[in-house]
């Protein structure tokens, strides 16, 4: 409110207002333990939306391949059509979505240029460990490629789970071009803040390339966003306190109901496995499903690569009385599906 009377109203610097760089270069020292120069190593985009897009354009040459696992946030395959890129994917096999290191290097030795990892992952709810960031990063850096993190959902973690920066790990800062947003840590997915960080010759391009697509994030509101980006870790922690207690919530319910679902280690979705009903056209499930039971899901298979179709993703950042109005619903599931002939969805 006191930034609406008094501005900024005008066009920031294109590649953001300084004491909004400063500050998200305070934040992901706190966090990551890493130094960014705020203004040879940060550029604020639209939302981390604009900053994958901004990423990929910035080293990517149409035609080149770039390797995506699979299930994939689905904004990744547009940006490689975009972009003129070729996407590899490799699957991330349901249901702990483990991945086969030898189909990660295949797709180097096939001239992937870089990989795209979402890290907690939207949908499947993935947080990479240790051992599979390292061995991602030894792939990485032997086949001299980049990688474009996308960790919006850095913050939305559930015990004993936690998030490693692919920067953080040995040799890797420079090869890292990390995407984030302030949409989901700080509940404004409408503010349209994001922001890239990278290696000086890469924010050089970034720069360029944003300057392009968008100008710049909105003035106004990264001066009051500043606010929020030196919040204390009491924020944090509350942060995951009231999300692991929805996702407690949800995910408890579903298992009283007896459903088969993925557990989230972070990120607020839930792929629940369908089978039991004989899905084989889960986009007609998911409409049969709004209309009978009263409960909406995005189907599992829009995520996908391979032909996964026994799955839909629920979404559960929402208020308890939602939350258990939802789960209420949901107990008629079985009975409806189990009773449901002449359906175009079996
Ligand atoms: C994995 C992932 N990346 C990016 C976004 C979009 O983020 P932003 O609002 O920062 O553009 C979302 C939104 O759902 C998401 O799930």
């Amino acid at each position: 409110a006191e930034v609406a009377k008094t501005g900024p109203h005008q066009y920031a610097i294109t590649w953001g207002a300084t004491n909004f760089r400063e500050a998200l270069a305070r934040k992901q020292k706190h966090f990551s333990g890493l130094d960014y120069d705020p203004n040879s190593e940060i550029v604020v985009t639209c939302g981390s939306t604009e900053a994958m897009m901004a990423a990929m354009m910035s080293i990517t040459n149409p035609g080149d391949k770039v390797a995506i696992f699979s299930p994939f946030y689905e904004n990744y395959g547009a940006d490689t059509i975009l972009t003129g890129a070729e996407p590899i994917y490799i699957p991330l096999v349901p249901p702990d979505f483990t991945f086969d290191p030898e189909k990660l290097e295949d797709a180097f030795r096939q001239g992937a240029k870089a990989l795209i990892l979402c890290n907690p992952s939207n949908p499947c709810g993935k947080v990479f460990t240790l051992q599979e960031m390292t061995t991602i990063a030894d792939i990485i850096k032997k086949y001299d490629a980049y990688i474009i993190t996308d960790e919006v959902y850095e913050h939305i973690l559930y015990a004993p789970h936690k998030h490693i920066y692919m920067a953080a790990l040995p040799g890797m800062r420079e090869r890292t071009i990390t995407c984030n947003s302030l949409s989901k840590t700080y509940s404004i997915t409408g503010w349209r803040l994001g922001y890239v960080l990278a290696s000086p010759e890469i924010i050089d391009r970034v720069k360029k390339v944003h300057d392009f697509l968008t100008v710049g994030a909105a003035a106004p509101l990264m001066e009051a966003a500043v606010t929020g980006l030196n919040f204390g870790d009491d924020y944090y922690q509350e942060l995951q306190a009231h999300y692991t207690h929805m996702k407690q919530l949800f995910v408890g319910g579903l298992k009283d109901l007896g459903f088969t679902f993925t557990d989230p280690q972070g990120a607020y979705y839930v792929l629940m496995d369908v089978s039991e009903f004989g899905v084989r056209d889960d986009y007609k499930f998911a409409e049969w499903m709004t209309r009978e039971v009263g409960v909406a899901t995005v189907p599992g298979s829009s995520f996908f690569r391979e032909d996964v179709h026994n799955l839909v993703r629920f979404h559960f950042a929402k208020e308890d009385a939602t939350l258990q109005d939802a789960l209420n619903r949901l107990e008629s599931l079985r009975k409806k599906a189990n009773a449901a002939t002449d359906v175009d969805w079996r």
